[in-house]
């Protein structure tokens, strides 16, 4: 059976409900209705729509509310909303854009207005849809890699974890808290391009090991770069062994220069690696690896004022 589009239709009005979904009876769509915004709100969590149809006025929780609430839940922003208004209802529509609707139908509407503006709007949804395949795919990657080797195993989460309290903590947006936590996840993801009997080495690296295992980093970045949805995480993966003095790699950016997002995975990316179990030795107690990290504050390694609140989440063992 082929998959039905799910719409979720939006309107105070019964009846307005009953017109749309005659018009799209002959059309692979299920139409999942809802009477209030507060009903809407649910519903776009529950069955997770392909679009919605959205009338503005509506007691209570208005269209507005709605929308806004949709496009700024990063689970549910590129779920296209199209805003149903009168056609002397300018201002509505201008407010409606601000707050982020992908389209609008003027009242009253034909058949073949709204089921153009459904099938081009899914269209789109659907390249969306494929580009989180895609990466999906990477997290995939990324996961098989670790378990391939018990000291590494569970890093990228526990990385991803430090980080965003770290941003939390920061006061990065929430859009920017996600690419970190997405990039944090993905940071090593070039480590599958190096050579596994260098990754997996117990003894000493030669020079030319070692130069080869810090290749990883623009691997990850090349691997990415491609997908435009990885393009606002690229500075963790490539940036992640960067340091504040300049004696990181892969680019030796010095202070600033790193953007903040490569500082932040690079901070939990070293105290991870400082309190994992290694083959060679074990891991070290959170208290040391705070200790150590305040002593490469004065060697210069770290952006002072970042590493602090990193320390002071140690303390509060990341409640945030
Ligand atoms: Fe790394
Ligand atoms: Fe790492």
């Amino acid at each position: 059976m082929h998959y039905q589009a799910k719409i979720l239709v939006v309107d105070d009005n019964k009846v307005n409900v009953e017109l749309i979904r005659a018009q799209l009876k002959a059309f692979p769509y299920e139409v999942i209705p809802a009477y209030d915004g507060e009903d809407a709100l649910k519903k776009v969590e529950t069955h997770n729509p392909d679009l919605v149809l959205l009338d503005l006025m509506m007691p209570k929780v208005s269209g507005y509310e709605v929308c806004k609430a949709i496009k700024q839940n990063i689970k549910t922003q590129f779920i296209p909303v199209i805003v149903i208004t009168a056609l002397h209802e300018l201002d509505d529509k201008l407010k409606a854009i601000e707050l982020g609707a992908d389209d609008f139908l003027v009242k009253p509407f034909n058949k073949l207005e709204l089921t153009t503006r459904i099938k081009s709007l899914l269209h789109v949804k659907t390249l969306h849809d494929d580009l989180d395949h895609t990466e999906s795919i990477l997290f995939s990657l990324a996961n098989a890699l670790e378990a391939k080797d018990v000291y590494t195993h569970g890093h990228s989460g526990r990385v991803a974890k430090y980080a965003v309290c770290l941003a939390k903590a920061l006061t990065l947006s929430p859009r920017e808290i996600e690419h970190i936590r997405r990039g944090a996840l993905l940071h090593d993801i070039g480590k599958i391009g190096v050579k596994e009997d260098v990754l997996l080495k117990p003894g000493k690296l030669t020079p030319e090991e070692m130069e080869h295992i810090k290749s990883h980093a623009i691997r990850g970045y090349d691997i990415c770069v491609p997908l435009k949805s990885l393009h606002d995480v690229l500075p963790c993966i490539r940036c992640h062994h960067e340091r504040y003095d300049g004696s990181g790699y892969p680019d030796a950016l010095i202070g600033d220069n790193i953007p903040l997002k490569g500082q932040i995975t690079a901070i939990a990316d070293a105290f991870d690696a400082m309190t994992s179990d290694r083959p060679y030795r074990k891991g070290f107690t959170q208290d040391i690896a705070a200790k150590i990290l305040e002593d490469e504050i004065s060697s210069g390694q770290w952006n002072p004022a970042i590493v602090r609140v990193f320390l002071d989440l140690i303390k509060r063992n990341f409640n945030i």
